[in-house]
């Protein structure tokens, strides 16, 4: 029997990360995570000894990032948000990411990005009224400035090969199991399309699983929807 996938879950403790992080353990993967706290990943996660490793730490310090991605990690799931009320924060650590999964000898990254960012910004307009009442407001402007940015850092990083996943809304429901994944400029989603977090987990994990998959998609920003 071959060796099972490592996957290293960044973002652990967040709704999508926490739903990758149970799809990746319920597909066999071997999972090393990072948060930046372990309670919190605890009371959502559930039992952290399942997993290879949990490191405590955050994206800025190059020591959590350079433990997380100890052994043998195959590809960096990177499901890095920016909180409620805080400062942008996923292009600088995007690029801290990078700079460890250099110095790791990494290369494939699958990270969460969000529809209307790149070039499915038509997209995300055709999901009006939601979008354009939502991207209007200039936190939320910052927020898509910020994943554009990082997107366009993983764009740029020579010698890296990432995929770039952009979901529309995320919701708490159950996942179905069901997705799909399609080029920006090819898929109109409906007004108001959202998708379970576990789905766009699910879809993460067929990233990590699916060779196939991620050389189809990589060096692209992929729509999921339901
Ligand atoms: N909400 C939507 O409808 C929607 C739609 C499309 C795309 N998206 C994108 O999807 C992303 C993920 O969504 P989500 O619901 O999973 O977000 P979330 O629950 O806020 O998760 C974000 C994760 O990033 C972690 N994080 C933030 N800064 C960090 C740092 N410096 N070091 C380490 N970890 C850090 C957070 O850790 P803590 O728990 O410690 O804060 C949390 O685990 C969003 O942020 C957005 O970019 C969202």
């Amino acid at each position: 029997m071959g060796k099972a996938t490592t996957v290293a879950v960044i973002g652990a403790s967040g709704g999508v990360g926490r739903a990758v992080v149970r799809a990746a353990l319920d597909n066999g993967l071997r999972v090393r995570a990072l948060a930046r706290s372990r309670t919190r990943t605890q009371e959502t996660v559930g039992d952290l000894e399942k997993l290879d490793e949990f490191v405590e730490g955050n994206v800025d310090d190059p020591e959590s990032l350079a433990r997380l991605l100890e052994g043998s990690v195959d590809i960096v799931l990177s499901c890095l948000g920016t909180p409620k009320g805080a400062a942008p924060c996923v292009e600088n650590g995007t690029r801290k990411i990078i700079d460890a999964m250099r110095a790791a000898g990494l290369q494939r990254m699958a990270m969460i990005s969000s529809i209307g960012v790149g070039d499915s910004l038509p997209q995300g307009l055709a999901m009006a009224p939601f979008f354009a009442r939502c991207i209007k407001p200039l936190f939320l402007k910052k927020l898509f400035a910020d994943l554009d940015a990082a997107e366009e850092v993983c764009w740029r990083a020579a010698g890296m090969r990432c995929v770039c996943v952009r979901p529309p809304g995320l919701t708490n429901k159950r996942g179905t199991g069901i997705f799909r994944l399609a080029p920006s400029c090819e898929l109109k989603p409906s007004k108001r399309a959202s998708i379970p977090r576990e789905d766009v987990a699910a879809a993460m994990i067929k990233f990590a699983k699916d060779d196939s998959a991620f050389l189809h998609w990589e060096g692209k920003g992929v729509t999921v929807v339901s």
